[in-house]
Formats: structure tokens, sequence, C-alpha cells
């Protein structure tokens, strides 16, 4: 990731998935930078998306890298499954896995980048002790398990607090956020310091993505 450049990540969740190929040609061609991968078990949320098939297919039409979000309750089980599938990093729940030490480090082993996240009633300050060593932080502005919701203003706080305790720990990862990114919220959440927004309804659903993409970019 080019330093200082706001990254968008577009969520299939929102493509039409009975031309998955085609809609990841389409927000490529549209200058995505990353493809965001919403996999949900209907265990830690209340809604099944996809699964490794996906994953592998998704790696088949794009060449770029494949951001794997796991709402999965049990995260380690899988990830050699998942960068077999070729995902390039996986975001891990902190409610799942209180201590991330270890599981980040597996990851590394198996060659995949790790970010962690937090949904919007988990205190930011649980995220703190792992600055230093996760790839990327991620915070969540809606409660996850299903595209489409309104952003939650409160996260843009809690985008600015990680922003500065990742620079007080000399850590240049991104803070992305996730969940109702849209024309409207996209530039409060880069001002807060977001350097990655996913966007699933905002890319997928309109008629010229690599606009979108653009003004999303701020
Ligand atoms: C929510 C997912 C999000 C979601 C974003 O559980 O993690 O990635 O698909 O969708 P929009 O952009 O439509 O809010
Ligand atoms: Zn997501």
């Amino acid at each position: 990731m080019e330093p200082g450049k706001v990254c968008i990540a577009p969520s299939i969740l929102a493509a039409d998935f009975t031309r998955l190929g085609d809609e990841i040609r389409r927000v490529e061609d549209a200058g995505a930078d990353l493809v965001h991968l919403d996999v949900m078990d209907g265990h830690f949320v209340p809604n099944i998306s996809f699964g490794i098939p996906v994953v592998e297919a998704v790696r088949r039409v794009t060449s770029l890298p494949l951001d794997t979000h796991l709402m999965i309750s049990h995260p380690r089980r899988y990830l050699a499954a998942f960068r077999d599938a070729g995902a390039d990093s996986v975001t891990i729940h902190i409610e799942v896995c209180p201590d991330p030490t270890d599981i980040m480090d597996y990851c590394r082993t198996l060659g995949m980048e790790c970010g962690l996240v937090a949904n919007p009633e988990t205190p930011i300050e649980t995220l703190f002790p792992y600055a230093r060593q996760a790839s990327m932080i991620l915070i969540m502005s809606v409660q996850p398990g299903f595209g489409g919701q309104a952003f939650q203003s409160a996260s843009l706080e809690r985008i600015r607090q990680m922003r500065r305790w990742l620079d007080r720990a000399g850590s240049d990862a991104p803070v992305q956020v996730d969940g109702g990114i849209n024309l409207d919220t996209a530039a409060g959440a880069v001002a807060a310091g977001a350097g990655v927004l996913v966007a699933g309804s905002a890319v997928f659903g309109a008629p010229d993505p690599a606009a979108v993409i653009r003004s999303l970019r701020c």
C-alpha cells in the first residue's frame, strides 16, 4: 500500500453472486485496491455468507489482495484453508481471541498478514496492546453480520483514538473502517485517520463504480 493513499476495499457481500467474476473484474477495473471478503458463520454473527470455496473462486479472477474478514467463532481452525484458498490477509475479531498474540504469529508462519477488528461496543483499548503486531486494525462502524446498514458516527472517535495509538506505538499499520461507508460518510472517516475504506453497497450498487471509488478516496 502506498503511504498516504486512501485504499478502497469493495465488499463482495453486495455483489451479484450470479456473476461474481464479472462483478470483481468491474471493481478491479474501477480502481479497487483490495477485495474485501466477509466470511460469516451464523454463530459469531447472526448470518451466514460464504466460505473457503468462494475465496478460492475469487482468487482465480483477480490479482488484487484478498482481505478476508473472519466473522467466525473459531478462526484458528480455518486459517491454513484460507491461506490455501488464496487469502493474502485475515482479520480476526478480538471478541473471539482475547489474547491474539499466538494466532497472529501463526498467520505469519502461514505467510498471511493478520489484522485485528473490534465490534462497535467493544472497548477500543482491548486492541491497544497489539498495535505493533497487527498488520491492520479494523474498526467496525456497524454491527457485523449485514451489509447496507447506517454508519455509526461514534466510530469516528474510535478511529481517531486508534490512529493516535498506532502512531505512538510507531506503527504505520492502517486503520480500516467497515460498514456504512458511502459518499456522505467517507470523508469523515478519512479525516479521523482511516486509511482503508471497506464499501459494499456504495460500490457494487453504483452505475459507475470508478466514479464512486475516486470520490470515496476524497
Ligand atoms: C458487515 C460487513 C461489511 C459490509 C459492508 O458485517 O463486515 O463489510 O458488507 O457493507 P456496506 O458497505 O453495504 O455497509
Ligand atoms: Zn467486513
